[in-house]
């Protein structure tokens, strides 16, 4: 299997700045309901990646839609007295303004009924039974509904033949099927494991799926019985793809066209929740090695990595009326949908939502459970407390002693405490927090240089300082060095909290938004991250507090 070019082999070792290629995908989502903050999660982490990438020049392609063909989506479609696609395209354009109300930066919206993906999927499809990959063949297995997917004997018999995940009895079902030969590819994935020890992350989820690739046989991709609803079979119409190779293929098919298949090429990342890696850690990249064989597929690669996040969890109400930390999601109950979303958003901004999804989510192998108290805290003491206040204080002292312009420097020459700080350390380890989706110590490092800004104002203290006016270059000096410090927090700081960053750019003239428009969404960041571009004598607006404190009404 061909690597992907440009990939460092040290998945830590940050590529140089800019001139790289990124592709980011999320889950397609299932349309048999409206989004919730579990599938609104996903896809910030995403835009909060495929925005910092974009920062560092890459050209960047970021992927996210919805998954139509689950027989879930035709049954709940029936309860509502629609069709299938009535009931697709409703809760596709929920999903669609969703992302679009939260500022998600997605190059392209998946809808699996389209021309595009349909005819693709049935290339693929068709492709793989001329080579033989995909045969026809009898399944007879559990089947989770909830999940659609078959769950193997050992894995059902030690769930009780219960769902894992939404503890549902399983289904015994049997069907004539088309098969795709996993266990033919079974040597090549694991070997693609161990040479690529970067593929699944977060590493402590791989042991278990390297496990059960090892026994692992081959899969049934196709079903009878969807009425209809789904991809159907080349050449044999009673059958249909199964959803989720109809689904995963979306990965390829959205970018399968002159213009975008270099972003396949360049390794895809894929982000998902821990649910559905087995699907993408085996069955995905064992269908491409496949396709990779047939005529006309040898640029397909695999993806570069998998990475899979835990889960959003919240008290629900079991059937037995007991309560329990669940995972959040419709089949329990227990989820923030689009209306709680909102009234977050009214209450403390769209940036406080990205921030506190993006460093306070369950990115590791912890599940993370939502809370108001929680997300009030983070807001005043991340983002209130610091960017807000330090941007208020020093924008108070320039229009208060230096007419509201920039200060000049005693000697531009000169380094200060801060400014050596702050050149020195601002991007250490900010691109190696990114490559190993570590995005709570990323922002940390656009905090900590605030941190440092509100150090440096405590020891210096300009305020008393400039009641002597034979102080005031002085006092210029600092503030310059402040506005300046907290100009480059707010570049590390823009893939979390971008409108509040762009409204500082244009409170301090930095042009760095329309920069990045007149360049294709591209980005400098190593350029703007350099000491010392302020220019002495611009204007620097006040205007309202970027985060103001939020005290909780008196309950
Ligand atoms: N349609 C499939 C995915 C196909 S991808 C080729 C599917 N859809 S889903 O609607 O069930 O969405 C699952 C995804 O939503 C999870 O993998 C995760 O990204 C996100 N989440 C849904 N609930 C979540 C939480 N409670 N917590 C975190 N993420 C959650 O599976």
């Amino acid at each position: 299997m061909t690597t992907a070019p440009g990939n460092p082999t040290d998945p830590t070792a940050p590529a140089p700045s800019g001139g790289g290629t990124f592709y980011v995908t999320t889950p397609i989502y299932y349309v048999n309901d409206k989004p919730h903050l579990g599938h609104v999660y996903t896809t910030m982490v995403a835009d909060v990646v495929a925005r910092y990438h974009r920062l560092r020049g890459d050209d960047t392609f970021f992927l996210t839609g919805v998954d139509e063909h689950a027989a879930k989506v035709s049954d709940k479609a029936a309860e509502h007295g629609k069709t299938p696609q009535e009931w697709a395209d409703l809760n596709a354009e929920q999903f669609r303004a969703t992302f679009e109300k939260l500022e998600m930066t997605n190059d392209d919206f998946v809808r699996t009924s389209s021309d595009h993906h349909k005819a693709k999927v049935t290339e693929y499809v068709k492709a793989l039974i001329d080579s033989d990959d995909i045969y026809e063949g009898e399944y007879v297995g559990w089947y989770d509904a909830g999940q659609e997917e078959y769950v193997p004997e050992n894995k059902a018999k030690d769930n009780d033949y219960k769902s894992e995940v939404n503890g549902k009895p399983l289904v015994k079902k049997s069907e004539k099927n088309y098969f795709f030969r996993l266990s033919k590819y079974v040597p090549a994935l694991l070997e693609h494991f161990e040479a690529n020890p970067e593929f699944v992350q977060p590493t402590a989820r791989k042991n278990e799926i390297v496990n059960r690739i090892k026994e692992a046989k081959d899969v049934p991709i196709s079903r009878t019985g969807s009425g209809g609803w789904g991809i159907p079979v080349p050449d044999d119409e009673e059958q249909t793809i199964y959803v989720w190779i109809d689904a995963l293929f979306n990965y390829l098919t959205y970018v399968d066209t002159p213009d975008r298949r270099h972003y396949w090429q360049s390794g895809a990342t894929h982000f998902i929740a821990k649910d559905i890696l087995w699907f993408h850690a085996s069955i995905w990249p064992a269908l491409l090695m496949a396709l990779q064989k047939c005529d006309g597929y040898d640029w397909v690669n695999l993806p570069k990595q998998v990475y899979s996040h835990s889960y959003w969890v919240s008290k629900a109400k079991l059937d037995t009326g007991e309560e329990a930390v669940m995972k959040m999601g419709k089949s329990t109950g227990n989820f923030l949908d689009p209306e709680t979303l909102n009234a977050l958003v009214e209450t403390f901004g769209l940036d406080a939502l990205r921030y506190f999804l993006s460093t306070q989510g369950p990115l590791g192998t912890t599940d993370s459970e939502f809370s108001e108290d929680k997300y009030i805290e983070v807001y005043n003491s991340d983002l209130a407390n610091t960017f807000g206040n330090s941007a208020s204080r020093v924008s108070n002292m320039i229009g208060k002693y230096f007419d509201a312009k920039t200060p000049s420097r005693q000697d531009a020459k000169k380094t200060s405490e801060l400014s050596q700080t702050v050149s020195l350390f601002s991007l250490e380890g900010f691109d190696v927090y990114f490559s190993v989706i570590d995005l709570a110590d990323a922002a940390a490092k656009g905090l900590w240089v605030i941190g440092q800004v509100d150090g440096y104002i405590e020891a210096k203290r300009p305020f008393t300082l400039a009641k002597d006016p034979e102080k005031l270059p002085e006092v210029g000096t600092i503030l310059y060095n402040c506005a300046e410090a907290l100009r480059i927090s707010s570049v590390l700081l823009w893939p979390f909290i971008p409108d509040k960053c762009e409204t500082f750019w244009s409170r301090i003239g930095c042009d760095y938004a329309e920069q990045m428009k007149a360049n294709g969404g591209k980005g400098k960041i190593d350029e703007w991250v350099q000491w010392g571009q302020l220019q002495p004598g611009t204007p620097i607006e006040k205007g309202d507090a970027l985060f103001p404190r939020y005290q909780p009404p008196k309950k």
